[in-house]
């Protein structure tokens, strides 16, 4: 089969939601319609239950085993399917944010008792600046929930989308009898058997047909027609351009623990999701299609045992194939590297394989070649965009507490670093490190981690930062820019790319900054051109 053939069966994607929404549920039972899998339970559930760092060590330990897990590749109806894991808890969100980088489009989940939470908000925020194609799954109808409408509105309002419901519920929670399916124009009864995966699906062209009063009773099918001719009035019909541009998002209800709307959602998936799409490079756009091989790091993962200090790169493939053995430029480095057991993933496992296309993911061993962002490619110099750094929420001083250590430590600090495990900064006055983190949870991995696999011992001390801020600044010889540098000169510092940034004590001093240094702009990420 021609390559492109290939290409054009790939759907990458990921699902996002807030903790406990039903994420490895619903991938649970997206592998078990692939065949991948075949029974519940396969998928490990990745989450932090209490935050605790014994809970994420365990998490890691397990990962470390069963890596695979953060790729699900599976066959469905012909398509390969790639899904991506994205880590639910917020502390790890960067993980998630990078993740993004490497999809072609998204399944939000959201709880229809809980309705949109914190952090799926965050998550489709950065989905709507890419424009990532998105379908929102609004899951645990079996449960008493928010009045559909209500959740479509508050989708709308709090999420920034333009929604269009491809299928419609009837009742909920106790009374919830099943669902129609606008996208497949019938009606899937809902059972209430837990373990069952065959549904039974009746076709119904016309929703006014009275057999409908007959299936369902006669309250629930005028309470049904009644919703459908709202849904048609108010809201747009489905377009799979405005869907594909990111500007109108389909909504599917059902119930993953049951398996109930789940086929409905992986059959219009599979119909409107969008095949490997081209990326941006700092130089060009790339096409999938392309001849040559490109991809990029877009996630290290720690081999977790000290005897083997081995990590896994995963590549995103950009364009063309990847092939086992055939020597590839690091962009970075200037160096041609060669991998001889690249792995690829199927269902849980990995697996050594000789080619990957594009849309594909493969994972790397490597000894510390690679950085989050990296650009692998056929001898091009490329550099793909938008794997940006996001303002940390939290700050401290890293110090060496083991002075005979003081080179394991930085060793490892560099290597979790690249990890993409939290961000670096060093204090342009003094040449202090501070280590800026999404989550106060990370302090407590990073030390357990240095100590454990570097040797390594360190202690913080609280440095009190709001927001790092990139700078941009108009002239780099202004003398605006030479006044800001004096006056802010105790929170300045470097990025690993050495990229100037103001480590902004309050939201005010931003502002202050902002306004009397009008041509030194301040970026919260660290990718602005
Ligand atoms: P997450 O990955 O998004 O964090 O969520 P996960 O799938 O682990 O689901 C969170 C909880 O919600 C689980 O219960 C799961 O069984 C339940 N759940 C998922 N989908 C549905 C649904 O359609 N209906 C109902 N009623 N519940 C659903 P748990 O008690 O926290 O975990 P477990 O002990 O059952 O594994």
């Amino acid at each position: 089969m021609d390559f492109t053939q290939e290409i054009a069966k790939r759907r990458t994607f990921g699902i996002i939601s807030h903790p406990d929404a039903g994420k490895t549920t619903l991938t649970e039972k997206l592998l078990l319609f692939g065949g991948a899998i075949q029974e519940a339970g396969a998928v490990k559930n990745n989450k932090i239950k209490k935050g605790a760092t014994s809970d994420f060590m365990e998490i890691e330990r397990q990962r470390g085993i069963s890596v695979a897990t953060s790729v699900l590749a599976f066959n469905y109806q012909e398509k390969k399917i790639n899904i991506l894991d994205t880590p639910g808890h917020k502390d790890f969100a960067e993980d998630t944010f990078r993740t993004l980088t490497a999809v072609d489009s998204v399944i939000v989940v959201i709880d229809v008792a809980k309705g949109v939470e914190e952090q799926t908000e965050k998550l489709v925020e950065v989905c709507r600046m890419r424009n990532i194609p998105m379908i929102v799954f609004i899951n645990k109808l079996d449960r008493e929930g928010k009045d559909a409408f209500d959740l479509l509105d508050e989708v709308e309002q709090k999420l920034g989308l333009k929604v269009t419901p491809l299928s419609f519920p009837i009742g909920m929670g106790y009374d919830f009898k099943g669902i129609y399916n606008i996208w497949e124009k019938n009606i899937n009864l809902f059972s209430g058997d837990s373990k069952k995966n065959i549904e039974e699906t009746i076709a119904f062209d016309d929703i006014n047909n009275p057999e409908l009063d007959t299936i369902i009773g006669d309250s629930a099918a005028s309470e049904l027609r009644d919703n459908l001719e709202l849904v048609y009035e108010v809201y747009p019909e489905f377009n799979r351009d405005s869907y594909l541009d990111g500007t109108l998002q389909p909504v599917f209800f059902g119930s993953a623990l049951n398996n109930f709307g789940v086929r409905e959602l992986l059959d219009c998936f599979i119909d409107i999701a969008p095949a490997p799409r081209a990326k941006n490079a700092e130089e060009r756009l790339v096409e999938p299609e392309e001849n040559k091989f490109s991809g990029f790091v877009f996630k290290i993962h720690a081999n977790m045992d000290p005897k083997h200090r081995d990590r896994l790169a995963f590549i995103k493939i950009v364009s063309g194939t990847f092939e086992r053995n055939k020597p590839y430029l690091h962009v970075r480095n200037n160096k041609k590297l060669k991998f001889s057991s690249p792995n690829a993933f199927f269902a849980e496992k990995k697996e050594i394989v000789d080619i990957s296309y594009a849309g594909d993911i493969v994972g790397l061993h490597d000894t510390g070649n690679f950085k989050i962002g990296d650009t692998l490619t056929e001898g091009e110099n490329l550099h793909f965009k938008g794997i940006p750094s996001f303002s940390p929420e939290h700050f401290r001083y890293i110090n060496n507490a083991d002075p005979m250590k003081a080179k394991q430590l930085m060793k490892g600090v560099d290597q979790l670093m690249d990890e993409g495990v939290a961000q670096l900064f060093t204090l342009d006055l003094n040449g202090r490190k501070i280590i800026g983190t999404v989550g106060a949870l990370q302090y407590e991995v990073i030390q357990y981690r240095l100590e454990h696999e570097y040797g390594a011992k360190c202690s913080y001390e609280n440095f009190p930062v709001h927001k790092a801020c990139w700078v941009e600044p108009e002239d780099e010889k202004s003398e605006e820019f030479t006044e800001f540098k004096r006056v802010k000169q105790k929170f300045l510092a470097r990025d690993k790319h050495g990229q100037l940034v103001f480590l902004a004590d309050s939201a005010f001093s931003i502002q202050m900054a902002q306004q009397k240094y009008p041509s030194v702009k301040l970026h919260f990420t660290s990718e602005f051109n």
